[in-house]
C-alpha cells in the first residue's frame, strides 16, 4: 500500500481501494470509474495516487477533440521520455499507448475530466471498450491501471450502466462522498457541535470550501460566526460568493434553464414534493418530472422516499451551499453584488436561515446520525434504515410529520419500525412534542404498523429540554439526543 499524503483529510477506505486497484500485480490491464459531486476530491485523490506511485495523469479540458488527442500524444512522449512525442491519429492509439505503459509492471493511468473527452468524440467509451476487452492481447500484456474520472454524475454512472459498453469491464467503481456532518466539524476544526451544526448548514461537507478561504480557517466561536459568514460567503469579493452559481452552472443540462433554478428556489423555500414544487412555479406536475429527474442525476437534489406513503416523496437540496444560496443569497443577489451589503444583509436574514435553511439541516443530521452513529440496534434489533414520513390523522383532520423514523429487520423478516424521532432546532423541547410523538405511535399502531407497539419516542434538540422533559427521560421508551450526543 502506498503512504497517504499528510495533508490528506479522512478518505481511508477510498485511498486504501484505490492504492489496491493500482498496485496489483496480476497481468492485464485492468480499468476503474470514479465519480462524485464537484469539488469533493477526485483530483486531489488521484493526483495523490499518481504522484505516490509514479502515474500517468491526464486533466482533460472543455477542447475539440483533435486538440485533446495531440494534448494527450505530447504528455505520453514526456512522460516515457521518447524523443519524439507519438501525433495519435485516433483514441484507438492512445489507447494502446496508454496500455503499452503498462509493460513491465503495474502503472496509474488516470484520466480526470473524462466526460469532456466523451462529450467531444461520443465514441470514446466504445473505443476503450474494445482496448479492453477479455482476450485482447494487447490489454493481457499490459498492467496498466486505468482510471476514468469526473464530475458529471449521470454520466459516470451511465458508463457502466445497463447496455453502456464498458459495463462488466470495470473493477473498481468508486463515488467520492461529500464528508459527513461530523467529519466535516474535524475537518474544519471546530469542537463545539453548535457552532458545527451551523457552519455545516453554511458550507456543508465540501472539502474545497476550507482551503483558499479565510486564510483555511472557519470561525473561532460562535460569537465569529456572523463576521465569518459576510467576510467569507456574502462577500462579493470572497471566493464561496459565486460557488453556488458556478455548480449549477458547471452542469451542462442545467446552466441554461431557467426552471431548473426556480425548482431549486422552491425546494429551498420548504416545497419539498413534487405537487409542492409544480404549485410554486405554477406549472403542472407532470411538467417538471423532467427536471426534477436531471437534478436527481445531477446529484443536486435528493429524493427522500416517504417511510409511510411509498407512492409520496420529497426533495431535498443535498449540498448545503446550494440551499443556503437559494435561501439566503439568491433573493438578495443585488444587495449583495450591487452593493456590497453583506452584513445588513445577514443581519435581515437571521430569521430565514433559523428555521428555513438550519431547522431543515438539522433534522437532516439527526438522521445521519441515526445511521451512522446511534448505538447500532434498538429493541435487540439493528437499523436498518431511516427515513421520513407523514402520519395521517383521520380524527384531527391532519398529517403529522415523522423527522426521523428508524426501522429494522425482525428475526421472522420483517420489516418493524423501531424509533421515531422529533427533531428542533431552536425551540425548547418540551410535554407538547412529546405528547405529539406518543399521539403518532398511537396512530401508527391503530394502522397495524409493524413494532408501533414498541417504537422508541428519540427527541432531537438543538437546546436543552425542559424540566418536565428531563424528568420524563427516565422513562424507557423516551430518549432526549443533545447536541453533545450528535457530534459525541
Ligand atoms: N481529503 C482531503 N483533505 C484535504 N483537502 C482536500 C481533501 N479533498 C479535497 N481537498 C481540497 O479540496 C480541493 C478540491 O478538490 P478537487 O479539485 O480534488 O475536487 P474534485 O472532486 O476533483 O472537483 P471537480 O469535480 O471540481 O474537479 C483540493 O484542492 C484540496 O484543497
Ligand atoms: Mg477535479
Amino acid at each position: 500500500m502506498f503512504a497517504k499524503p499528510p495533508d490528506m483529510f479522512d478518505r481511508d477506505d477510498e485511498w486504501a481501494a484505490l492504492s489496491r486497484f493500482a498496485a496489483d500485480d496480476r497481468p492485464g490491464a485492468t480499468l476503474g470509474v470514479v465519480s462524485g459531486r464537484r469539488r469533493q476530491g477526485k483530483t486531489f485523490l488521484l493526483d495523490a495516487l499518481c504522484k505516490a506511485d509514479g502515474g500517468f495523469f491526464f486533466e482533460a479540458t472543455e477542447a475539440a477533440d483533435a486538440e485533446s488527442l495531440r494534448r494527450i500524444g505530447a504528455q505520453i512522449g514526456e512522460y516515457s521520455k521518447m524523443a519524439l512525442p507519438p501525433r495519435p491519429a485516433d483514441w484507438h492509439e492512445v489507447l494502446d499507448a496508454l496500455l503499452a505503459l503498462g509493460a513491465d509492471g503495474p502503472v496509474t493511468v488516470a484520466i480526470d475530466e473524462f466526460p469532456y473527452l466523451a462529450k467531444a468524440n461520443p465514441e470514446l467509451p466504445s473505443v476503450i471498450q474494445a482496448a479492453f476487452g477479455p482476450r485482447r492481447e494487447e490489454r493481457l500484456r499490459s498492467r496498466t491501471r486505468l482510471l476514468l474520472c469526473g464530475s458529471a454524475m449521470s454520466f459516470m454512472g451511465g458508463l457502466l450502466s445497463g447496455t453502456a459498453p464498458l459495463r462488466g469491464r470495470a473493477g473498481l467503481e468508486m463515488i467520492v462522498p461529500t464528508l459527513d456532518y461530523r467529519l466535516a466539524a474535524q475537518f474544519w476544526g471546530i469542537d463545539d457541535p453548535r457552532l458545527a451544526v451551523l457552519l455545516y448548514s453554511v458550507v456543508g461537507g465540501t472539502p474545497a470550501y476550507r482551503d483558499g478561504v479565510a486564510g483555511g480557517r472557519g470561525p473561532r466561536s460562535a460569537a465569529d460566526l456572523d463576521g465569518w459568514v459576510a467576510e467569507n460567503v456574502l462577500s462579493r469579493f470572497s471566493p464561496l460568493f459565486r460557488e453556488a452559481r458556478y455548480l449549477l452552472a458547471e452542469e451542462p443540462d442545467i446552466r441554461a434553464g431557467a426552471v431548473y433554478h426556480s425548482v431549486l428556489a422552491a425546494v429551498a423555500e420548504g416545497n419539498g414534493t413534487r405537487g409542492g414544487i409544480a404549485g410554486y412555479l405554477e406549472r403542472k406536475a407532470t411538467d417538471i418530472s423532467h427536471h426534477l429527474s436531471v437534478l436527481e442525476d445531477a446529484g443536486l437534489l435528493t429524493r427522500d422516499v416517504d417511510v409511510f406513503r411509498p407512492g409520496r416523496s420529497v426533495y431535498r437540496i443535498s449540498e448545503p451551499l446550494i440551499a443556503f444560496y437559494h435561501a439566503i443569497m439568491r433573493p438578495e443577489w443585488s444587495r449583495l453584488e450591487r452593493r456590497g451589503q453583506a452584513d445588513q444583509v445577514w443581519r435581515d436574514s437571521a430569521r430565514r436561515f433559523a428555521t428555513g435553511v438550519v431547522g431543515p439541516r438539522f433534522e437532516q443530521i439527526c438522521r445521519d446520525w441515526m445511521q451512522a452513529y446511534a448505538p447500532p440496534e434498538i429493541n435487540g434489533i439493528p437499523v436498518s434504515s431511516v427515513g421520513s414520513g407523514l402520519v395521517n390523522d383521520p380524527e384531527q383532520k391532519k398529517s403529522h410529520e415523522i423527522d426521523v423514523a428508524a426501522f429494522g429487520n425482525a428475526p421472522g423478516g420483517q420489516r418493524v419500525l423501531l424509533a421515531i424521532g422529533e427533531a428542533k432546532w431552536a425551540e425548547t423541547i418540551g410535554t407538547g412534542h412529546l405528547a405529539r410523538l406518543r399521539r403518532i405511535r398511537d396512530l401508527l399502531f391503530r394502522a397495524g404498523q409493524p413494532g408501533a407497539g414498541t417504537a422508541r419516542l428519540l427527541l432531537f434538540g438543538g437546546t436543552e429540554p425542559s424540566a418536565q422533559i428531563r424528568a420524563a427521560i427516565a422513562d424507557g421508551d423516551l430518549q432526549f439526543i443533545g447536541l453533545n450526543d450528535l457530534y459525541d
